[in-house]
């Protein structure tokens, strides 16, 4: 059997090179690198496809989320809830923004628990930043309805979620603000870094606007202190072209994770991800294929020797026990979870054999 890489990063440009090329040589041709139509293009596709009011590309996802917070302000002591399973950048954004990040733990679905977050809620509370993690959206009525409320601030992390949903409404446009990243990986991904804020208020979209393109507004006047984080027009027209088959990506990881399912599921040393199409409120994309597992360290091992690529998501640790960034809490949910978390391969580039040839593998392993 041949190997079946986590994520092929040459493919992500081989399989499509002819169209990448020509894309790069027409924009390329043109002189059109910076802030161009075919940024503007995207920007308006992304708007209609999102069904966000407004979407301004970004140089990726991080410096999107801070610059929600940046565009909200933030005071010393103010506090944002996350996840305790999330990427740094969630964190991150807060802190660089002048924040406070509160992790809070994951509930039975892995995802931000809205029992955690509404007993995390003091004075010094101003927002909460749940993470669509792996392709899924949280229960935003719970979070929407928690933030209501308490008159709370919600930036979603979207950055692994575009085209999933929740009661029919998309990741990325239940709050304030939110953002995306096309990083190669992800489900759009783009030929190095990249992202997107989406938005429906226009008092935060001529702020943020102003704050990835050096404080200028739409008509290059100076409006504020602001920084360069503009996504690169070679990017955005690439992002354009993928956007126009991105539904039909989205069949495709559905089908994968379908046949996960109904090959692992009977297994009783692994928990899987709900199947697709299994509940009425959420449409998930699976950006990732993330399940827990005994004896998890030595499947990985088992699966690695038959060269098949497995992860475990941001090197095995809640945001919570990074103590070098001065967290010092207890969230036992997260702490089981991570000690059994392991994402299998699920992209494009993988056959319904090669799907097949990781079940043979791990129905093997616990024989
Ligand atoms: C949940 C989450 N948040 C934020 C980010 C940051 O995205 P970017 O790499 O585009 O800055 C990522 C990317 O991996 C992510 O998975």
């Amino acid at each position: 059997m041949t190997a079946v890489p986590f994520f092929d990063y040459s493919r992500h440009y081989l399989d499509d090179r002819d169209n990448y090329l020509k894309i790069i040589d027409e924009v390329s041709s043109k002189g059109a690198f910076i802030m161009q139509n075919e940024l503007s293009q995207f920007e308006e596709n992304l708007s209609s496809f999102t069904k966000a009011k407004y979407s301004i590309g970004v140089a990726n996802a991080t410096d999107g989320l801070e610059m929600c917070w940046m565009a909200i302000g933030l005071n010393p002591t103010d506090e944002v809830i996350i996840s305790s399973h999330t990427m740094l950048a969630t964190a991150s954004a807060i802190k660089l923004a002048g924040g406070k990040p509160i992790p809070v733990d994951i509930g039975y679905d892995n995802l931000i628990d809205p029992l955690k977050v509404e007993e995390a809620i003091n004075e010094n509370t101003v927002g909460i930043m749940p993470t669509q993690l792996n392709g899924r959206t949280c229960d935003m009525d719970k979070i929407m309805s928690i933030a209501n409320k308490y008159n709370l601030y919600v930036v979603e992390d979207a950055a692994q979620a575009l085209g999933s949903s929740f009661n029919g409404k998309f990741a990325g446009t239940f709050g304030h603000a939110s953002s995306i990243s096309f990083y190669p990986a992800k489900v759009l991904g783009c030929l190095g870094d990249g992202g997107a804020i989406l938005t429906n208020s226009e008092n935060l979209f001529q702020t943020i606007y102003q704050l990835h393109d050096h404080g200028r507004d739409l008509n290059g006047i100076v409006r504020r202190w602001g920084r360069n984080s503009r996504l690169d027009n070679l990017n955005a027209a690439i992002l354009d072209f993928k956007l126009k088959s991105y539904k039909d990506v989205i069949k495709r990881r559905r089908q994968i994770a379908s046949i996960y399912q109904e090959r692992l599921s009977t297994l009783e040393y692994i928990n899987l991800p709900p199947a697709p199409g299994s509940e009425d409120k959420h449409f998930d994309i699976f950006q990732n294929y993330e399940i827990t597992a005994r004896n998890r360290n030595q499947l990985k091992k088992y699966l690695h020797d038959l060269d098949i690529g497995t992860l475990i998501q941001w090197g095995g640790q809640g945001i919570h026990q990074f103590k070098e960034l001065g967290f010092d809490l207890n969230l036992p949910n997260t702490e089981l979870f991570f000690k059994k978390c392991l994402m299998l391969p699920i992209n494009l580039f993988i056959s319904d054999n090669d799907v097949n040839y990781v079940c043979d593998s791990i129905i093997k392993f616990y024989k």
